[in-house]
């Protein structure tokens, strides 16, 4: 294998331009900064959640229309970010502005079922490849009721999952999320850690951890917790660590050992579904697991969760002997927008989309070459990533290797220059949307040119 050259980047001239780029960013954010001491006196933080703060300062958003977002200093972006993966439809799409208005005229919340719930659930049936559907409001309750679900099953607590995935805020899988280098323990036993205060120790206990693409790994945690896993899962591409796609028969074995364990597998589909491609990772990569949990892009950018499971596993919820319950599932509102954003704007053609801008995208590769960057992309439907490392990132731990300061001053330069971008770009993938023109795309390839020329001059 031929080894590329790279330039060494300066740190010190790193910490030279985060300091000029991060006080321009000050300059362009006076309401912000201002609004947010006001916002401090009620939130804590100024935010409404944690991670909805990020070095130097929380961006508030004022609106959104099409692939652009707009700040309430009424700076414009090009939204890259789109709320974590959520929008990949656009901001405001008129079909799904259409439909809620439609909706709330006819009132938006009866803890009853509507029709349109059986139309979305028919929808991702099809797209996913597993027959039976409940609804829930975010990927955090997906993941709880997967969970859930794994363990009633099976009689057994433990679960088994992947270091450096995040699947949501719940007790049983807020554990070993972003584990520090110096507490994580070793590569082949990592130790289960809590991603925050509050979590009993008894439910970090169940959580056995094992690294992304290793699938000796997992057999192995089997045969150490003999009859105790209960079930598995898994992100089937990490989007937490950057884009992390899997090894080819990476997944498929996954099913296997499970099955052979007499555990189940579940996808956390919550971020890679409708964006890898129209039917999710399970079309990408063609495997269909026990259990899929979904949020985010289905609800059309109303707050909307589902999990869907084979005959087996959804056989306790068919019965009646797993409560999966929830006063605002399958709300109509969240269902009349979720079906028409299935139905008629993520449709298979849209995904055609996708595959323009990322072509343009794609010019970042050439960006890293001429400028002998120690950096490496990858790119699936709407997700993507720049990993800051030559051979791109296999597992969490490669993560450890990188330098912060330097996907910092990245993610300044883009906002600075009309990219805004989820932060903690060593951690986040990106997501590009349906209705991003082709200027849309190459504003950002010019901005990493320009970044890329500005840390190697
Ligand atoms: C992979 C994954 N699973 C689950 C969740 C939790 O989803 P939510 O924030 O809607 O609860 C997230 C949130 O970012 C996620 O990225």
């Amino acid at each position: 294998m031929s080894v590329r050259e790279t330039v060494e980047i300066d740190l010190e001239l790193v910490e030279e331009l985060t300091a000029r780029e991060t006080a321009a960013l000050d300059d362009k954010h006076r309401t912000s900064l201002t609004y947010r001491e006001e916002a401090k006196r009620r939130l804590p933080g100024g935010v409404s959640s944690s991670w909805q703060s990020w070095p130097p300062h929380p961006i508030y958003v004022s609106h959104g229309h099409g692939a652009h977002v707009w700040d309430i200093d009424g700076n414009e972006y090009v939204d890259y970010h789109n709320g974590y993966g959520v929008m990949v439809m656009g901001h405001a799409h008129p079909k799904i502005v259409e439909a809620v208005r439609d909706r709330v005229a006819l009132g938006t919340h009866f803890a009853q079922p509507t029709e349109d719930a059986l139309v979305v659930a028919d929808q991702l049936a099809e797209r996913f490849r597993l027959p039976y559907w409940r609804f829930g409001n975010s990927g955090t309750e997906s993941t709880l009721d997967a969970t859930r679900i794994m363990r009633a099953l099976t009689g057994r607590t433990t679960i088994l999952k992947i270091e450096g995935t995040y699947h949501g805020h719940h007790d049983s899988l807020m554990v070993s999320v972003f584990p520090p280098q110096d507490q994580a323990g070793p590569r082949d036993h990592p130790r289960s850690l809590p991603q925050t205060a509050g979590l009993p120790q008894e439910f970090v206990d169940l959580v056995v951890a094992v690294p992304f693409n290793d699938a000796a790994a997992a057999e192995r945690a089997f045969q150490e917790h003999p009859d105790r896993i209960a079930g598995m899962i898994v992100e089937p591409a990490m989007t937490n660590c950057g884009l992390v796609l899997p090894d080819p028969g990476y997944l498929q074995a996954l099913k296997e050992i499970c099955h052979r364990n007499g555990a189940l597998l579940a996808f956390d589909e919550v971020k890679t579904g409708c964006t890898l491609a129209w039917g999710g990772a399970v079309e990408a990569f063609d495997v269909v697991p026990d259990l899929i949990c979904l949020a985010k892009a289905i609800g059309g950018g109303l707050p909307c969760g589902a999990i869907g499971g084979t005959e087996e596993a959804m056989g306790m919820v068919l019965r009646g002997e797993l409560e999966q319950v929830g006063t605002f599932n399958g709300n109509p509102l969240t269902m009349a927008a979720a079906k028409v954003n299935l139905t008629e704007v993520l449709t298979k053609d849209a995904y055609g989309e996708l595959d323009r801008v990322d072509a343009i995208l794609a010019g970042c590769e050439d960006v890293i070459a001429t400028h002998r960057l120690a950096a490496s992309m990858k790119r699936l439907g709407a997700k993507g990533s720049i990993d800051w490392s030559a051979t791109p990132i296999h597992e969490y731990r490669d993560l450890w290797a990188i330098d912060d300061r330097v996907p910092q001053l990245a993610w300044l330069w883009q906002l600075n220059r009309g990219v805004f971008k989820s932060p903690g770009s060593k951690w986040e993938s990106w997501t590009t949307s349906i209705v991003m023109s082709d200027d849309d795309a190459k504003r950002y390839v010019e901005n990493f040119a320009s970044f890329a020329e500005a840390i190697t001059r």
